[in-house]
């Protein structure tokens, strides 16, 4: 075979880094072929684990042939060793297996007792794939700080179109990097701000005004520019979901908790992504008590609250500072993308991600976001995917601004 390119091996505390790359049963297990193909290229030990199912589809001896190792029998030593667990494709019964913690093969058995990072890279129908018992393991998952690639949307293998192809080996192998980056990630050193949730404005002592954001973008935009090797603080607003690890996590219950942080963090931030749904209103009086019912209607007064995002826009502009500054929109179709170019120049923005509400199959509860990113330079589509695989768009976009390039 000659001599492979090994520029890129990772070398961490003087040995080659060891990935346990796990392949289940998908007609996708050919992709991992490649996938083997360039992370033994990249300079990894790579230990291929198959199951049964993946057996179907593509022989161990393939996998063996290209990792130049055979599978081993004992697991336990190279698990010690491993750096990393990517499971690619990740089949739905398998999912749902490392959710559980099921060990039943020898690559469950596996995650099960690996504490390093877990890289998912699920492929399946995608009726499977939007079922609410897969989205509710995936959330799981991700919860457990597991790191998902894709799957992306496109022809399926029963012929049909969605969600549910496995990423294309290279974007797995990327991110695999990324993460083996060992703190020279490509974000390194850069200071990134993240506000997630929605803000609850209080009416009373046990009532507030509020909205249907759960987080889910903001997190994985924090998890993301974490494995970046930035140095990530997370301004929470009532987040649905857990904060990631890896991250500074202040909670920011009301806009006006927000404000006052992102005012005092963001102007010494590199990059401030305003994923928060801040309430652009607030109940003028809010009383401290709980108030009593009576048969009167309850007029309230709503006053408006502080924008941050054109604030740290407007400092930002006077300081004269080059920081990215990425606002999100979520409003209704083709006005709603209109008002998000509009927003863009009134508040001073480098981005803004513009996030289609009228579409139930993508944004506020559901683990899959659609977005288009506004900037001055022009606009284009990141078509439906996981959140994270939206958050490490994004990011590329960003890394792209701050002239890192994509890493
Ligand atoms: N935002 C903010 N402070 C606020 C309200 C919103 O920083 N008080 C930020 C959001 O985090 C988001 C962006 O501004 O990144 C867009 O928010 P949106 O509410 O859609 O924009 P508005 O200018 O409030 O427009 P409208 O409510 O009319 O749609």
């Amino acid at each position: 075979m000659g001599a492979e390119d090994t520029s890129g091996a990772r070398e961490s505390a003087g040995r080659t880094t060891r990935v346990l790359v796990g392949v289940t049963g998908s007609i996708a297990a050919y992709k991992a072929c490649e996938l083997v193909r360039l992370l033994v290229k990249a300079g990894h030990d790579v230990v291929p684990i198959t199951t049964p199912g993946a057996e179907r589809f593509v022989a161990r001896e393939t996998f063996e042939a290209l990792a130049r190792r055979e599978s081993p029998r004992a697991l336990y030593p190279h698990l010690l060793e491993a750096d990393l667990l990517v499971v690619a494709p990740l089949s739905a019964n398998t999912l749902a297996k490392l959710a559980h913690g099921l060990a039943d093969t020898v690559l469950t058995e596996a995650a099960l007792a690996f504490r390093g990072p877990l890289v998912l890279a699920p492929a399946m129908n995608a009726r499977m794939w939007e079922h609410p018992a897969t989205q509710a393991n995936v959330a799981l998952l991700a919860g457990r700080g597991a790191h998902l690639v894709g799957p992306a949307t496109g022809e399926l293998a029963e012929g049909e179109t969605g969600a549910g192809r496995m990423a294309e080996p290279e974007e797995i192998a990327a991110r695999i990097q990324d993460l083996l980056g060992g703190g020279g990630g490509p974000l390194a050193g850069r200071r990134v701000l993240v506000t997630a949730g929605g803000t609850r404005e209080p009416l009373d002592a046990v009532r507030f005004v509020g909205n249907r954001s759960s987080g889910r973008m903001g997190v994985a935009l924090a998890a993301e520019a974490a494995a970046r090797g930035a140095d990530v603080t997370l301004l929470a607003a009532n987040l649905a979901v857990p904060a990631p690890p890896g991250v500074h996590t202040v909670e920011t219950p009301t806009a006006a908790d927000l404000a006052r942080e992102a005012l005092a963090r963001g102007p010494e931030a590199d990059v401030v992504l305003m994923a928060a749904a801040v309430a652009d209103y607030r109940p003028a009086d809010p009383s401290a008590a709980k108030r009593p019912k009576d048969a009167e209607p309850w007029a309230v007064t709503l006053e408006p609250t502080q924008d941050v995002l054109a604030e740290l826009g407007l400092r930002a502009r006077e300081n004269g500072r080059e920081s990215v500054l990425v606002g999100f929109a979520a409003d209704h179709g083709e006005r709603g993308l209109e008002r998000a170019r509009e927003k863009l120049a009134a508040k001073n923005g480098t981005l803004f991600v513009f996030n289609d509400v009228s579409r139930d199959d993508i944004g506020f509860d559901s683990e899959l976001n659609e977005v288009t990113v506004v900037s001055e330079s022009g606009e284009h589509v990141i078509g439906k995917r996981d959140k994270r695989a939206v958050a490490a768009a994004i990011l590329d976009e960003v890394a792209t601004l701050l002239g890192g390039g994509q890493g």
